[in-house]
């Protein structure tokens, strides 16, 4: 097996799944003004101790998170072990920055892991390759670091190989302390004036070869390098298993440097942040989400769709609203959802298609009249309701001349009213023969 190959066997699982929940939970929930306050503010490491002495989660409750996403039709999460800031929501041996010194006193990560496992759930770590905790990350000058226009902090006589370190003994450690690991999440590489901040730099061939030693069934994002670097060819170890669109649905899916379809999967924040943001109302409805995932699906690819919990360790309300309604929608009809991909199909005007196998999804959004017409190509069978698995009926228009092509798969179906079933994605299945 090529590196395209494996690419492909790795993420099975992770490609019949579709859907995800990502989680940004931090220090920063407290500020709550997103997970770049303290670079966006330029906050100072003395500055924002405030919130690291304050971190006191009293609701943290993993389980019901857990239960959200399985309700949602969720089948993994990702969850940020650490964010650019630097702070660990886990137990790590190699700092004091660290969510059990906090009021919370324990892990978090641990009991995120063991509630999303008992759900059923398949379990990712984000780690943030960013840190502006660490002295030995460069500071003054640099693109992010919340010093970068402070001149008291030149980086002379930082050690950036210690940095390194450090960050692999941490990637270690979540690798080995918490069981089976489905995900990492690395973020993420940049480019600047000062430094190239992107693949050996990381010391990434070793740190992926770690990874794989120790899950060897875990899948990687491809963010230790620049998002199209190297992806065809001659592509390094660490080029990743799935590419990592942000806030964007491709048009027409993705692809490597020899125009070979790659995995993907988006990630989406609910409203416009990605860590908890006390002002930011601007959620995303639940019909939104809905065809964001079709979308996805109908081209290939998975939604990673995010919350940001708040500093006592509740997701928004609201997020949960949205959640607890997208998931109703997938109980009728995720099954035009998992499994399923491309149809390799023009886009319909209706609204989209995917397909399992010989099976295809029509997911009508809207139709001016109460017939609808199909055409995937092929001859097919039965036509179903996905919703409660209703037979349609397949009707002759008796003066089919009055379209222009030739119709010889094409499939007429009266849903008998002009609304349709689901306003917001009715799924019709066509079966071929
Ligand atoms: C960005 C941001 C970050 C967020 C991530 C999610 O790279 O730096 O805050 O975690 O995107 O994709």
């Amino acid at each position: 097996m090529d590196r395209y190959e494996e690419r492909w066997a790795r993420t099975e699982a992770f490609r019949r799944d579709r859907f995800g929940m990502f989680i940004h939970w931090g220090l920063y929930a407290i500020p709550a003004r997103g997970e770049w306050v303290r670079s966006h503010e330029e906050i100072s490491l003395e500055e924002y101790q405030q919130y690291f002495d304050e971190f006191d989660p009293y609701k943290y409750d993993p389980k019901a998170w857990a239960r959200l996403a399985r309700e949602a039709g969720m089948k993994y999460a990702v969850m940020t072990t650490k964010h650019h800031d630097g702070f660990c929501l886990f137990d790590s041996a190699y700092t004091d920055y660290k969510a059990t010194n906090t009021k919370a006193g324990r892990d978090l990560v641990r009991e995120y892991v063991e509630a999303f496992r008992a759900e059923g759930l398949k379990v990712g770590f984000y780690y943030s390759l960013l840190d502006w905790h660490h002295p030995d990350y460069p500071h003054y000058g640099d693109q992010n670091h919340p010093m970068r226009n402070n001149p008291a902090y030149q980086n002379e006589g930082r050690n950036f190989d210690n940095y390194v370190t450090y960050m692999h003994n941490q990637v270690r450690e979540l690798l080995t302390n918490y069981g089976k690991i489905d995900i990492i999440w690395f973020d993420f590489s940049y480019t600047d004036e000062y430094n190239d901040m992107r693949g050996e730099k990381w010391q990434a061939t070793k740190l992926v070869n770690m990874v794989r030693e120790l899950q060897p069934g875990i899948i990687i994002d491809n963010r230790l390098d620049l998002h199209d670097a190297g992806q065809g060819a001659d592509e390094p170890v660490y080029t990743g298993d799935f590419k990592s669109p942000e806030q964007i649905i491709p048009a027409e899916g993705l692809k490597d440097g020899l125009g070979r379809d790659v995995p993907w999967e988006a990630c989406m924040t609910l409203n416009d942040h990605w860590g908890y943001c006390a002002a930011d109302k601007n959620y995303k409805s639940a019909k939104t989400v809905i065809r964001m995932l079709a979308e996805c699906v109908s081209k290939g690819g998975n939604l990673l769709l995010n919350v940001g919990p708040n500093a006592k360790g509740e997701i928004p309300r609201e997020s949960v609203e949205i959640l607890k309604r997208v998931g109703r929608w997938m109980d009728d009809n995720g099954e035009s959802i998992y499994g399923c991909g491309k149809a390799d199909l023009p886009k319909p005007e209706w609204g989209r298609y995917t397909r399992r196998d010989d099976t295809y999804y029509a997911h009508v959004y809207d139709t001016a009249t109460s017939v609808l017409q199909f055409d995937v190509g092929r001859e097919v069978g039965k036509v179903r309701l996905v919703s409660d698995a209703s037979e349609l009926v397949k009707i002759q228009p008796w003066n089919l001349e009055h379209t222009n092509k030739k119709l010889v798969h094409d499939v007429f179906v009266d849903l008998k009213t002009v609304n349709l079933p689901d306003e917001i994605d009715t799924v019709i299945k066509l079966e071929v023969k």
